[in-house]
């Protein structure tokens, strides 16, 4: 194992744009990249690299997170930390700056696999998913593997699955639905572009809530659908300016129980009116419940959909917040007057997702677990959300405003008129993280602030070295 001498490999310079800790984080890199430094070796502790270069010890202790953070090293207790890049993987990290601006500009929407997921938002706790169960579970359906298995199999889903969503959504969520009514989907992003497909949506005009989700809107404007953009305020979606500017829209996209990205739940008499608009105009409503599990005060909002006396709401869940994303399953309830439709097109489609994935979530549901997961992650959600609000505003202080809502998977921290929202996410991401800037997701010039996940920060040290890298990168 190789003694790594600091000193000879690590010269950091004052005028170099780069602040300190990345400067550290970038060498480190080099030598891995260039053989120095190779998988197994130790590296020094932060204390002793800090007192070798003269920099703070939170200095160091930033650029090792990030570095932990992304898999390059791995700390092993008492024993030390140690570089844990397979030589296969070396080329991959040759300039992480350079990398990310490659992908950045194939893809800019393109972060979840790259980057640390500290402060990615959307995503659940990977360190507290039931791997063993989950392995157990995947073993014994990944062992057989009958002919019907290896066949097409029901475009519309897994029917045991099927029934087991229709039953937890009618408890869990107040859904009424039959279990022919559930289908299940690509995640959220597939059942969009099923609803588009089936209600054939290219030149119709399609309210959007503004902000919104990003990925929803850059899917209807890749189909040809006319986005209107219908502002929220702290009851959710402005439903009369969407009546007086768009009254004739077919469908309407909407986050009730949790706004993306903002967080409020949209009000009652909001959802009557938006109900009513729907059964007025023959008009559908997207309710795109992704988050709704997790609240953290009170019961759970009841859905839209269980308030739709008019069949005009078509429900979406996904497992992608529940489970993990790259399952890539999600469920849609269809109104009782669409099922023939979408059926026909399921068909058409010869559509059937991940169906080896499908039968080991029914087992996982049917065995308890899922419910047992859920429940544990309100708990571990609500602590994470704490410790990294209280983090962010102890390191950053007037820099942020983190809104007040206590649901979901992440928040906003609103930024003054001065700071470009874009400019910090891109410096933060250039460091391996994944925030999004809320003027990305908006029409509104004037709506600036950080998209930041909790769910993944494990512990109080975590959160205080993304926030310090995060307010390095308001003085650039
Ligand atoms: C608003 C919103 N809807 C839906 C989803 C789920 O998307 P998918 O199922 O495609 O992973 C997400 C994930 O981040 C989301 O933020």
């Amino acid at each position: 194992m190789a003694r790594y001498d600091e000193k000879k490999y690590i010269t950091l310079s004052k005028t170099e744009s780069k602040s300190i800790h990345v400067q550290i984080y970038t060498r480190f890199k080099e030598s891995i990249e260039s053989n120095v430094l190779k998988n197994g070796d130790r590296v020094p502790s932060s204390r002793s690299l800090a007192s070798e270069l003269n920099v703070s010890r939170g200095t160091v202790e930033s650029a090792y997170s990030m570095l932990l953070g992304e898999g390059v090293f791995i700390s092993k207790g008492q024993a030390g930390t140690f570089v844990n890049v397979p030589q296969a993987l070396i080329n991959n990290i040759k300039d992480p700056l350079q990398k990310s601006k490659a992908i950045t500009s194939k893809n800019p929407n393109q972060t979840a696999n790259n980057c640390s997921h500290v402060f990615l938002p959307g995503c659940p706790a990977y360190d507290a998913f039931p791997r063993k169960i989950w392995s157990r579970l995947a073993s014994n359906r990944m062992r057989g593997f009958s002919a019907n298995e290896m066949s097409y199999n029901d475009p519309m889903g897994y029917l045991p699955l099927r029934e087991s969503i229709a039953s937890y959504l009618r408890i869990s969520r107040g859904v009424a639905c039959d279990t022919e009514q559930v289908v299940i989907t690509n995640g959220y992003q597939g059942a969009l572009d099923l609803i588009c497909k089936t209600l054939k949506l290219t030149g119709e005009n399609v309210w959007m809530e503004d902000p919104g989700y990003i990925f929803a809107t850059k899917l209807l404007e890749d189909i040809g659908a006319k986005i209107v953009r219908v502002p929220v305020d702290e009851d959710g979606m402005i439903v009369s300016f969407g009546v007086k500017n768009a009254g004739s829209a077919k469908l309407a996209i909407v986050t009730p129980s949790h706004h993306s990205p903002l967080g409020m739940t949209l009000s009652w008499s909001r959802r009557t009116e938006l109900l009513e608009w729907a059964s007025i105009r023959d008009s559908w409503i997207v309710e795109d419940d992704y988050d709704g599990e997790y609240r953290y005060s009170g019961y759970p909002l009841p859905s839209l959909k269980s308030l739709d006396q008019y069949d005009r709401v078509i429900y979406a869940g996904s497992f992608s917040k529940t489970l993990f994303p790259s399952l890539r399953l999600g469920y849609v309830v269809i109104p009782q007057k669409l099922v023939d439709e979408f059926t026909k097109k399921l068909y058409l489609l010869r559509a059937n997702y991940s169906f080896k994935a499908q039968l080991i979530v029914n087992d996982f549901i049917a065995e308890g677990h899922f419910s047992k997961h859920l429940n544990k992650m309100r708990g571990l959600y609500a602590e994470r959300r704490e410790l990294t609000s209280q983090c962010l505003t102890e390191i950053l202080g007037e820099r942020i405003n983190i809104t007040a809502n206590k649901n979901g998977m992440h928040f906003v921290a609103k930024l003054h008129a001065n700071d470009s929202d874009v400019d910090i996410s891109k410096a933060f991401n250039e460091l391996g993280h994944g925030i999004h800037p809320l003027s990305n997701w908006t029409s509104d010039p004037n709506q600036k602030g950080l998209i930041i996940g909790f769910t993944n920060v494990i512990n109080k040290k975590t959160a205080e070295l993304a926030a310090i890298g995060l307010r390095d990168c308001f003085v650039r």
